[in-house]
């Protein structure tokens, strides 16, 4: 019998290791040959840990399981049986490209990851000159998945046509956003495609060097693409002969110490080179003027993981998902009070409403929604009057928010959206590199100011509207610069417990 339990660290935290030792021991008590997989999660996240048997060659889920269901599962019987797990409402309705293989495959099985498509993207590549990768990418419309959207094809260009004698392909894994884990699901469940990604995305620029900047918080990640990487080399898919082509790209894991600031291009970049995280001055852009002061593409993980089925299926495949500018998928996650919570790969599109209401079925209180947090700590919260907003970049531009890396919370009627304005304000005075003064200062200054107004001085609404304008405009970089998104919307959308607060005071 052949099983399959998560080894992503969400299943893990909630007793995936446990099970597996019950299923071993159960099947050694009643004398079954049992195989147990550790795949990566299928992203269901309310269902982990979310056991897989397979029946008749087709995969049955069960979930979310415990060490004393183990006999329960092997009898294929009991109320956390499923069903096949593709036949899933969550499964059916998504488009997976990125995460095609996540969950699917032993995410360190080489053999298995070719099996189902892997590197047929890297072999197509190695036959293509750099000009022809970045028109395939720039066609397939790819955008930045770490949260500003820049197109990914315009910036490789930039460093294909820097004459530089050494260029680096850097991976932003320091995935730093409240409520987001697609990075991490993908490093654990599977490793290859960002290895493959990062490798086209070296062929086609001229690099010949890369490293996955991967923060502490994240062990088991990093545990995982340590493994990928040697494997990859021992393969041949990464080293002085990529695949036999006579082309060069190695790569390397830098473990970050732990800071947000750090998600910062530049500020990872200065980390990286062993010195203090403090953001730089753009320009000159990294493309440019990068890792070591030369030609550097630097990418995030689900960017770069994207890249080898955009070259697999083709630019026209992919970018026939999605709509308007915002073309191929995105990888939602959705945390927070909801009844379903984890990683949904989909086309652009849905709108927040649909998300919210209908894939994650609400609150998890059971109370109605108040405010939904859309791009982590930086991003604006939403009200359900906004719920018709399709996902996209330019469509929550529109809206005063962005969708930054997908991550979406969810909170009920009972948040305190004056508590969350102070919040991002103290984030903000935390995790500020400190380099310049309206985010700095700023920060400091927007803490106390909300505190006042929460002690009863509506008065300084303005006031505190003023600070925001000027962090906005005169922060050196995104920290600073979007603090002002979640503080103002929460002011704008939710002006009774602003009024409250006041009430409250006198
Ligand atoms: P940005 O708009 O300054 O730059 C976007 C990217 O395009 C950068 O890599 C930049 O170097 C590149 N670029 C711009 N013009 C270029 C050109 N002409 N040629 C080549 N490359 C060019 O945005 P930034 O500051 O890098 O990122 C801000 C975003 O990061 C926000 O939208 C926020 O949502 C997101 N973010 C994500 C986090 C996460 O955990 N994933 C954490 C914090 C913020
Ligand atoms: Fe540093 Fe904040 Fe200025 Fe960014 S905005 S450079 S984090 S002080």
């Amino acid at each position: 019998m052949k099983v399959w339990v998560p080894r992503d660290a969400a299943a893990r935290a909630l007793g995936a290791d446990e099970v597996v030792t019950a299923l071993t021991d159960e099947a050694a008590k009643r004398g079954f040959d049992l195989t147990i997989v550790r795949n990566g999660s299928r992203g269901m996240v309310w269902l982990e840990p979310l056991v897989e048997v397979e029946v008749d060659g087709v995969r049955h889920a069960f979930g979310p399981a415990l060490p004393s269901d183990a006999a329960a599962i092997l009898d294929l019987s009991g109320p956390k049986a499923l069903g096949p797990t593709d036949d899933l409402d969550w499964m059916k309705r998504q488009d997976r490209l990125t995460f095609q293989r996540v969950g699917v495959i032993d995410p360190l099985d080489l053999g298995e990851y070719e099996a189902h498509g892997g590197l047929a993207g890297l072999r197509r590549a190695l036959g293509m000159s750099g000009q022809d990768i970045v028109d395939e990418i720039k066609e397939s419309g790819l955008r930045g998945r770490g949260g500003a959207g820049f197109p990914t094809g315009i910036k490789w260009d930039t460093v294909r046509l820097a004459e530089a004698p050494q260029k680096y392909v850097v991976c932003n894994a320091d995935e730093g956003d409240s409520g987001t884990f697609a990075d991490r699901m993908l490093m654990e469940g599977d490793p290859f495609s960002l290895v493959e990604g990062m490798a086209i995305a070296g062929l086609c620029v001229g690099a010949t060097k890369g490293y996955v900047y991967l923060r502490s918080e994240y062990p088991d990640a990093i545990a995982t693409m340590q493994e990928a990487v040697r494997r990859a080399r021992a393969a041949r898919v990464l080293g002085a002969d990529v695949l036999g082509s006579g082309r060069a790209f190695d790569m390397e894991i830098r473990v970050g110490a732990g800071a947000y600031v750090c998600g910062e291009e530049t500020s990872l970049l200065n980390s990286l080179e062993g010195k203090r995280g403090i953001v730089r001055a753009k320009p000159p852009l990294p493309a440019l003027e990068g890792l070591f002061g030369k030609p550097t593409v630097v990418n995030n993980v689900i960017s770069l993981a994207t890249v080898p089925v955009i070259l697999e299926k083709g630019a026209a495949h992919y970018a026939g998902f999605g709509r308007g500018r915002s073309k191929g998928t995105v990888t939602l996650q959705i945390a927070g009070n909801v009844a379903r919570g984890g990683l949904f790969e989909t086309a652009f599109g849905l709108s927040l409403g649909e998300i919210v209401d209908d894939l994650a079925g609400g609150t998890r209180s059971g109370r109605p929604v108040k405010a939904v947090q859309v791009g982590g700590p930086l991003g604006a919260y939403f009200p359900p009057a906004k719920f018709a907003t399709p996902f996209g970049y330019e469509e929550f531009d529109a809206e005063g928010g962005l969708i930054g890396h997908a991550g979406l919370v969810v909170f009920d009627d009972g948040v305190d959206m004056v508590r969350q304005a102070r919040f991002a304000m103290e984030f903000c005075a935390v995790e500020s590199c400190g380099k310049c003064t309206p985010c700095r200062i700023g920060a400091v200054r927007g803490v106390e100011t909300i505190d006042r107004i929460a002690a009863g001085e509506p008065g300084l609404l303005p006031l505190l509207a003023d600070l925001c304008e000027t962090m906005r405009d005169g922060s050196l970089c995104a920290l600073g610069g979007f603090t002002p998104f979640p503080v103002m919307s929460a002011v704008t959308h939710f002006p009774d417990d602003f009024a409250k607060a006041r009430e409250a005071a006198e």
